[in-house]
């Protein structure tokens, strides 16, 4: 991947104003738009689902980066697909038959990513690393927004890039939960190529400038 992506996440959205944060960020130069989806179950909050996926497919043309924080996500990869995922990933620890998994979400014409909980080895991938699109290393546990990257998970990141490096692998490496202006550089450094922003963006006043400083920053790591 050639550019770095800032990708925020619709969480930390005017939810009232949902269409409008979308546009403004869209506008603002975002390269995705971070979905995550929680079932109050395997994240505590409950947020949203397949419905508000595809009211937001009507306002976007920017792909969707949907992240299921589900139990049970097989039961919902066919609604989302459908209701104009572009990427699909689902939470390592809740995935029973991942091989499967994974290839269902391909076999759905969407691209496939696998997250890891930050207590989760990066070993939990070593049979599925070369059939996936991403890899979403939480520095956060997940369920909520605004929380405090972990600085203590860049060695992951350092570690999952040189195994992908290591093996000539495409996966790309979407580091989410935290991620603002002041540490990007450090994360972009440790390897990732894709930084997910949720009140990073939404809680600035100009999307646009905020999103090419967060990109700069992570090019020039
Ligand atoms: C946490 C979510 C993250 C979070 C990002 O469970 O997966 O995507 O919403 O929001 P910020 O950027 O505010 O940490
Ligand atoms: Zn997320």
């Amino acid at each position: 991947m050639s550019r770095k992506k800032i990708v925020p996440s619709i969480l930390s959205a005017d939810l009232t104003r949902l269409a409008q944060e979308v546009e403004a960020a869209e506008k603002g130069g975002a390269d995705w738009l971070h979905v995550d989806v929680m079932d109050g179950h395997f994240a505590p909050t409950i947020t949203i689902g397949p419905l508000i996926v595809s009211a937001l497919r009507k306002t976007t043309k920017l792909p969707l980066d949907v992240h299921l924080m589900i139990e049970n996500p097989d039961r919902y990869i066919e609604q989302f697909s459908e209701a104009g995922a572009d990427i699909i990933t689902v939470p390592v620890e809740a995935c029973t038959h991942l091989h499967r998994t994974v290839h269902f979400i391909k076999d759905r014409g969407c691209q496939v990513g696998v997250c890891l909980n930050p207590a989760t080895p990066l070993s939990l991938l070593d049979c599925i690393l070369p059939d996936l699109d991403l890899v979403i290393l939480l520095m956060v546990n997940p369920g909520f927004k605004g929380q405090k990257l972990d600085p203590a998970l860049l060695a992951k990141i350092r570690a999952l890039r040189k195994l992908i490096n290591e093996g000539g692998l495409q996966a790309n490496i979407e580091a989410d939960g935290g991620i603002s202006l002041d540490n990007i550089s450090q994360v972009a450094g440790a390897g990732a190529d894709i930084f997910v922003a949720g009140t990073a963006v939404f809680s600035s006043k100009d999307y646009g400038e905020t999103i090419s400083k967060l990109r700069n920053l992570a090019e020039s790591a």
